[in-house]
């Protein structure tokens, strides 16, 4: 059948006035049609419509690295992308971005397909699209969810300014491993904190209202298992029982699922011997099974072909039958969908029915954004322009890179600096880059666009500045070999940096990582400060011992001498477009720093993966061993060199008298723990309190801790609070021998403190 997109468009018109027309009357009676049925009729009658080839076009996607508003590509890769485009045979392209190059795709999809279905378009706004916010992990250390909301809905309407419908974020991978360089992209170690901030970012994307100008749809990814790759190295295998699974590893997921996430993407990685791609176990089964997700999959970059490579599919039409069938819905770039699907079914390899549910729910998520109503309500190019880049935009990144910095040291007070009549010197290439801050994954921002240190620093005009570099940062193999030029071990700018810090009062070093050191495929095997900055650091303390060390990074880092011997250190990430003012205020002290880790920082990279929920072993080594048979090394302590939850403030915290409303409690009742916070100085500040359990004996081993909960609490000079938390049977709980998340009686500690590592304890008892 051939319907002129013209005949057609009346056909949807008029359904759409028919089902609208129901919804006003329906919404007055007591009937009302939920508006995802309705969504369901529309998606229905569509596909009724549809071949079998339009559907699995549905389920392709394709990159659009091509000159859009150009002449039509004749040749090549692209040109195959045009033509499918035009026969209908795409559902969603990827990396077009700019209202007007959207619109262009948006109108071949619309005027000149068969059925004018319009096409999602996909953009990796992992942190903002131009305004930059902080790297994932930082927010993840500003423990406000409100601030991390807000940033992702920055970032959502900012990307739908430039004809983004749809972020490939947030990535909600648990990982304990700091060489993994995807860690800059997650939420740091622990499920329950990720959890939350999975919510927070999806929130923040989807906002309310999907149909909405200002929203895109989000997507959870990578499931599964990736950031648990072996030694660290991106890409790798992933080998991990159902307890790390289904305890540490799916938890995000789920609550992405819960806040009503509408894509997932699944991963590169082998899980357990079946590449992630092909595991029916993980989609089928759990995601769309179990927890009754109704949006789509979509793989992650050729990852569908990557199954020849990992030895689980023997060619391109092996790799689609496996993918389909695990529960797979959009192919994105591995071109296996488009190009075998049709002669599979045809086969009996796959079932149509399985197309037509990947369809349905592909074709749903275009109707929730509003697409079929107006295809074009991303591509205005006046509202682009008075959108990117707004002030407000700069204010909210400024306020979530605030709220991500850690103090991790302050010895005698030397932060927050004076504001006059000192002399500082600023030493470290890092702090005169505008581009670093940006951090990796900013793909839609343009160099050189970030404050640096040096301009956030010299908005304070009181004391006399003055800057030098010192040393490079050692780049490695990064983006491309040909950045491995920049000298690695060159120290002739050392003797500059010397001179100024010997007559400084206070030297600020600005030393790490570069943004593109991390990210992904920038795993590292040493933790360590990069190049010679680590003697740079060493040669400056030895002519000034005051240096306030601000760290540049996108992973922890192993620095236990900067530890053992800089007075005070501050933990800045990569911050985002307004990283420089952030910096600077809170080096100034007006803006008193409330970040926590949401990953432990190692003393020595053998120690990795360290994390604060580990098993205690049955031979179990905190600090000093009594013998060699004791779980612990030889030649380093087992204790990490700055815990999970910690982070100091200008104000002095203190915890006092933890009360249990009672000791023992069952099923349907709960128990409340609180403890006195007592702000012990004369700045207001901001303290984030955790609760952590643990559950002394169950049926498989449990965590020494295990967060459950978190409170920001902000407290005036001198003042006192109590704090609360309530304590219920579902908080207990864990995914037990019984394969569901239950909670076993018997004792738990219930620790309450301002970090992991430093906690009030007490007990209690579930009865049942
Ligand atoms: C990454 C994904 C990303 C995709 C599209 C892949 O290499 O693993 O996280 O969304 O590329 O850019």
């Amino acid at each position: 059948m051939k319907i002129k997109p013209i005949t057609y468009s009346i056909l949807i018109v008029s359904f759409l006035l028919f089902v609208g027309c129901n919804t006003t009357t329906n919404k007055t009676s007591s009937s009302t049609i939920k508006e995802s049925d309705l969504i369901d009729q529309k998606v229905d009658s569509i596909l009724k419509l549809m071949t079998l080839e339009e559907k699995i076009g549905q389920m392709n996607q394709y990159n659009g690295f091509w000159e859009i508003t150009g002449p039509a590509p004749k040749d090549g890769q692209a040109a195959k992308k045009y033509e499918d485009l035009k026969k209908g045979l795409v559902g969603s392209m990827l990396n077009v971005k700019g209202a007007k190059d959207v619109y262009t795709l948006q109108k071949i999809a619309v005027e000149e397909t068969r059925l004018g279905i319009p096409l999602l378009f996909g953009f990796d706004v992992i942190h903002g699209y131009k305004t930059i916010s902080p790297i994932p992990l930082a927010e993840a250390a500003s423990w406000d969810l409100d601030a991390i909301k807000n940033s992702a809905a920055i970032a959502a309407e900012e990307a739908a300014a430039v004809g983004i419908n749809w972020t490939f974020a947030p990535m909600v991978d648990i990982s304990r491993d700091a060489r993994w360089g995807r860690v800059m992209e997650g939420a740091g170690e622990d499920p329950f904190l990720g959890s939350k901030i999975a919510e927070a970012r999806i929130k923040g994307f989807q906002g309310e209202d999907l149909s909405s100008k200002k929203t895109v749809l989000a997507c959870a990814k990578h499931f599964a298992g990736y950031g648990f790759a072996e030694a660290g190295r991106d890409y790798n295998t992933v080998d991990v029982g159902e307890q790390t699974l289904q305890n540490i590893i799916l938890p995000p997921f789920k609550a992405s699922v819960d806040a009503g996430v509408r894509t997932f993407m699944n991963s590169f990685n082998d899980l357990n011997g079946i590449p992630a791609t092909g595991n029916k176990m993980l989609q089928r089964d759990i995601l769309k099974g179990d927890w009754n997700f109704n949006g789509f999959i979509v793989s992650d970059w050729g990852s569908i072909n990557e199954m020849i490579a990992h030895g689980y599919a023997k060619d391109s039409e092996n790799a689609a039958e496996i993918a389909v069938n695990a529960g797979s819905d959009m192919d994105m770039e591995s071109y296996a969908y488009v190009t075998y699907l049709k002669k599979l079914i045809d086969e009996g390899k796959v079932k149509e029915t399985d197309v037509d549910d990947a369809a349905r729910r592909i074709l749903r998520t275009k109707f929730e954004l509003g697409l079929f109503e107006n295809p074009y309500k991303y591509c205005d190019e006046a509202y682009e322009k008075a959108t990117v880049g707004k002030k407000e935009f700069h204010e909210g990144v400024l306020d979530i890179a605030k709220k991500s910095i850690v103090l991790l040291k302050n010895d005698d007070n030397l932060l927050p600096l004076q504001k006059s009549g000192k002399k500082i010197a600023l030493i470290g290439a890092l702090a005169n880059d505008k581009t670093s801050p940006l951090g990796s994954w900013r793909i839609g921002a343009d160099d050189e666009t970030a404050v640096s240190v040096l301009e956030g620093m010299n908005a304070y005009e009181g004391n006399q500045l003055t800057y030098a570099k010192g040393a490079d940062v050692a780049l490695g193999r990064t983006q491309f070999m040909w950045e491995t030029k920049i000298n690695e071990t060159d120290t002739s700018e050392f003797s500059k940096a010397i001179t100024i810090a010997k007559n400084a009062d206070v030297v600020v070093m600005v030393l790490g990582e570069h943004g593109l050191q991390t990210g992904e495929g920038r795993s590292r095997a040493d933790l360590g400060l990069p190049g010679v900055q680590q003697q740079l650091l060493e040669a400056i303390y030895k002519v000034n011992k005051n240096i306030v060390l601000v760290l540049n990074n996108g992973r922890p880092l192993a620095i236990p001498w900067a530890k053992d011997n800089v007075p005070a250190i501050v933990e800045a990430w990569h911050l985002g477009t307004q990283s420089g003012n952030a910096i600077a205020q809170v080096l100034y002290g007006d803006y008193n720093p409330s970040g926590k880790l949401p990953m432990t920082f190692p003393r020595n990279v053998g120690q990795v993966p360290l994390y604060y929920n580990y098993k205690n072993t049955g031979r179990p080594v905190l600090n000093e061993p009594e013998s060699v048979f004791w779980s612990h090394y030889i030649d380093e302590k087992n204790t990490p060199l700055y815990a999970f939850g910690y982070g100091l403030s200008y104000s002095k915290f203190e915890y006092s008298n933890l009360t249990l409303s009672k000791k023992t409690f069952q099923h349907g009742e709960k128990i409340t723990v609180s403890i006195t916070l007592k702000n012990n100085s004369n700045t207001k500040g901001k303290e984030v309190v955790q609760l952590y359990i643990r559950d002394l004996v169950a049926s498989y081993t449990r965590p020494v801790k295990e967060l459950k909960d978190f409170k920001m609490i902000e407290l005036n000079p001198q003042e006192t609070k109590r704090i609360s938390f309530e304590i219920n049977e579902e908080l207990l709980s864990f995914y037990t021998k019984n394969k569901k998340w239950e909670t076993e009686p018997g004792a738990f500690k219930i620790f309450i403190g301002g970090s992991s590592d430093n906690t009030l304890e007490d007990q209690i008892q579930f009865l049942k």
